[in-house]
């Protein structure tokens, strides 16, 4: 069986120090929890730096957004290649912060994703449904169309690489409300079924379906139990590293 996945986007937040301290104590929280598969995905002005700090450690690291062409005219811009300089493991797309406050379309996420996957990087795509759609009933609809576009023309061997996230986008943050864990089961067996639809049985079983929006220590042990949740995807919760430790001490525990 594959390993669960735990892991942090720490979004635009910590300072250089800081990103170095957290990396290094999250070498050691790691070694002594090695039955989870770890990543993070710190900004990227800390990337080489974190690289580093992790060491050999398995942890993979990660990167928040990057543009779909290795070089060019795009003032701004972080180009794959440059992150395949840095040794970058895995590339987040379509968080729901860059969707709402940058624009962000299925359409050029499908060019990020095979970009990350030309580049052996693990794209881990992140998807899920507004308030509004939730209450007109449509979040398979919205879910069915975030998921074929962005793996538009993704072949079945490429799929086995890519991860995605659920995220519905009212559970995010500090004004989410933490979804209902059967919510996210219900949710989660729709993204199985459009998965299994593209890809097959075999495939599309396969692929990592995690769950992220306000994971904390009092929803994550519900959370890891519910069906086709792979992993789960931190952002509050796990940037100080001891409220970090306390969800994998409570994952832990509750599989004794
Ligand atoms: P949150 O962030 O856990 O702070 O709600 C989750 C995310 O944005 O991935």
């Amino acid at each position: 069986m594959k390993k669960f996945l735990l892991g942090t986007n720490w979004k635009m937040n910590k300072t250089l120090d800081e990103a170095i301290t957290y990396s290094k104590k999250l070498v050691r929280l790691v070694e002594a929890h090695s039955q989870y598969n770890y990543f993070i995905i710190p900004p990227y002005t800390h990337l080489t730096e974190v690289k580093k700090a992790l060491g050999e450690s398995k942890v993979m690291l990660g990167a928040q957004n990057m543009h779909w062409e290795d070089f060019g005219a795009y003032t701004g811009e972080i180009s794959p290649k440059m992150l395949s300089d840095i040794g970058i493991d895995l590339i987040e797309l379509g968080h729901s912060e860059r969707r709402q406050y940058y624009n962000e379309n299925d359409f050029d996420l499908n060019k990020k994703l095979k970009a990350g996957l030309k580049h052996n990087f693990t794209p881990l795509l992140c998807i899920g449904e507004y308030m509004v759609d939730k209450e007109y009933g449509i979040t398979r609809e919205v879910i069915k169309k975030q998921v074929k576009i962005g793996m538009f023309e993704v072949s079945k061997e490429e799929a086995l690489k890519v991860w995605l996230a659920y995220e519905p986008v009212w559970a995010i943050g500090e004004n989410g409300i933490p979804a209902e864990p059967s919510y996210v089961a219900v949710v989660h067996g729709y993204i199985r079924e459009q998965l299994v639809e593209l890809y097959g049985e075999e495939v599309g079983n396969k692929i990592p379906i995690l769950y992220g929006g306000s994971v904390n220590a009092a929803n994550c042990v519900e959370l890891s139990n519910q069906e086709n949740v792979d992993g789960l995807f931190i952002g509050r919760s796990a940037w100080d590293i001891q409220k970090f430790e306390e969800i994998i001490n409570l994952l832990e525990i509750s599989k004794y």
